[in-house]
């Protein structure tokens, strides 16, 4: 079941990608179930959902048996929108053609840019190697004369990858159609409509010709039983290779442009680690002309650590669907986890959780979640977390135990879209946990959140409170953020790391304070269990 806004561009994009797979899912348009999220949501089992355009239109492709639509290494459309320029293209900017013509123009126009630039694949020289080998063989059966007979040349396997030609970009993810062709093709074939074709053809030459070849195979398709699909006839669009799962492999006819920065392809990997060494930190006293011993003078000591009851902690048994093993984790970072899991579950423990809705945000497997679930088996647990193989880890063990007291929700955290009483977070990553912390404060929730990677934020107001915004810059703020990630074998600096770990919670405390919650930042006990020990545990005052 496919839950949309009426009269969408996600409900009518969906709905065609469906229907090129061979699918069709029932659509509904009121709520009459909760859904958890913002729509579209696609209904995937029992309490079970996948949200946002991106995520629903690789499930149509993968449970309907076209993974040769997910593109190289299937990675189509995976990386969310803050992190990739082509999931932004779709999600944010094609899908205004309903209501913004020039926020959808843009979009057209970034299509035209991604188009006319180069193609960032993975081996691309072995299609290139492919199309010189069939030039050849064309140049070969054309001379009747005999006269290459005898012409000496170069092995493919020897001729440099510079010297190689230039392939066309034939479609968005570079020469295999994909499901971000086809999610594109509707926005782009109003967009047409709207502008008049010789406006489009005009302004648009490259995506003109991307939208003819799509046009064909759209028109022309009829699908093997192997799901790969046939029908496309190479040779009215002169394209030399064209193989049955629509790979084309063409010269490339115009100059190459050069792509804008803000276009590269997935420009940053969702799941890197900020890792600040000694340098990172001088270059940002240089910039921020200030060093980092300053900046910690100029703010008030952290407040002395507080520590959950220690047999309260102990007591917590978390086995069965409940243990981080089961989760895939190694014996090490089993036993680091679980401690992890203690901690933050033992504080859970003292809170009402009877009937509560709670949130386990960033869940990866549902480490934390499903500890929940276990420790307080009348609230109902949601797992929102957007990798869908993490997830997945969490589905197996929920199914294998029986589970009842968790749903899922396979989303982007800020598009959680229910009231809840209580979030959680274990490590999400830089302002991963602001937004949670956001989002916690948006519904009045309390929550427990343990942070990680200080110094990867972007687009955040630093510093976040504003007893610390009267005392330093934005820029020793983030000096700060990226001193608390150094962990190094070298004491002094790990103890510096910690400080400015103390110091940076304390910003997202008072910050809390600030807008009426009672607020704790706790440490896991015993420190090992992970280099970012510390949780910050916040309610609502009254
Ligand atoms: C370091 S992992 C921690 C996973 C889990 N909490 C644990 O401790 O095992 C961080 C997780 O946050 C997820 N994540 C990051 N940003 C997210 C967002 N905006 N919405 C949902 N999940 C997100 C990542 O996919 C990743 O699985």
């Amino acid at each position: 079941m496919l839950f949309v806004e009426k009269d969408s561009a996600e409900k009518e994009i969906l709905r065609f990608v469906a229907k090129f797979c061979g699918a069709e899912y029932e659509i509904c348009e009121n709520e009459e179930e909760t859904i958890w999220c913002e729509k579209p949501v696609m209904k995937v089992g029992k309490n079970d959902f996948v949200a946002s355009l991106p995520s629903i239109l690789r499930y149509i492709a993968k449970s309907n048996g076209f993974k040769n639509l997910l593109g190289c290494k299937g990675a189509c459309l995976k990386t969310p929108a803050e992190f990739s320029s082509r999931t932004r293209l779709i999600q944010e900017s094609l899908t205004q053609y309903k209501t913004d013509l020039s926020k959808v123009l843009l979009g057209v126009s970034d299509l035209e840019q991604i188009l006319s630039g180069p193609i960032v694949q993975h081996n691309i020289d072995k299609y290139q190697r492919q199309l010189l080998k069939h030039e050849r063989e064309l140049e070969r059966k054309r001379d009747w004369n005999g006269e290459l007979k005898g012409k000496q040349e170069i092995p493919l396997k020897k001729i440099p990858t510079k010297d190689l030609p230039e392939l066309e970009h034939a479609f968005l993810e570079g020469i295999q159609l994909s499901i971000s062709d086809l999610a594109a093709f509707l926005p782009v074939e109003k967009v047409k409509e709207k502008i008049g074709e010789r406006d489009f053809n005009e302004k648009f030459p490259t995506v003109r010709k991307w939208f003819y070849r799509c046009t064909r195979i759209i028109q022309s398709k009829t699908i093997n039983t192997d799901n790969s699909i046939s029908g496309y006839d190479p040779v009215l669009l002169n394209e030399p290779i064209a193989t049955q799962d629509f790979v084309v492999i063409a010269r490339r006819q115009t100059p190459l442009k050069k792509i804008s920065p803000a276009l590269e392809k997935d420009d940053i990997k969702s799941d890197i680690h900020s890792k600040s060494s000694k340098s990172m930190i001088q270059k940002l006293e240089l910039s921020a002309k200030v060093d980092l011993e300053t900046v910690r003078n100029k703010l008030p000591s952290p407040d002395p650590y507080s520590h959950v009851a220690i047999p309260d902690r102990d007591k917590i048994i978390l086995d069965g669907f409940a243990d981080p093993a089961k989760g895939g984790l190694g014996k090490a970072r089993t036993e680091r986890k679980l401690l992890q899991l203690q901690n933050m579950v033992a504080r859970l423990k003292k809170m009402d959780t009877k009937g509560k809705i709670i949130v386990d945000f960033c869940a990866g497997g549902g480490h934390l979640g499903l500890a929940a679930a276990k420790v307080c088996p009348e609230a109902t647990i949601v797992l929102v977390e957007t990798k869908e193989e993490s997830l997945n880890r969490a589905r197996s063990r929920i199914q294998e135990w029986k589970v009842t007291n968790v749903a899922i929700c396979q989303s982007n955290l800020t598009q959680l879209n229910c009231k809840f009483d209580i979030g959680l977070a274990v490590h999400a990553c830089g302002s991963a946990t602001d937004q949670v912390i956001q989002m916690c404060l948006k519904w009045r929730a309390a929550f427990i959140v343990s942070p990680c990677c200080y110094g990867r934020v972007s687009d955040l107001v630093l510093p976040r409170s504003k007893e610390y915004q009267k005392r330093i810059s934005s820029q020793e703020s983030l000096l700060l953020a990226h001193a608390a990630d150094i962990t190094p074998v070298d004491e002094s600096l790990t103890k510096t790391g910690k400080e400015c770990m103390n110091l940076t919670d304390t910003d997202r405390k008072l910050m809390c304070e600030e807008k009426g919650y009672v607020a704790t930042v706790y440490e896991m006990i015993p420190l090992s269990c992970s280099p970012k020990n510390n949780f910050i545990v916040a309610e609502p005052a009254n």
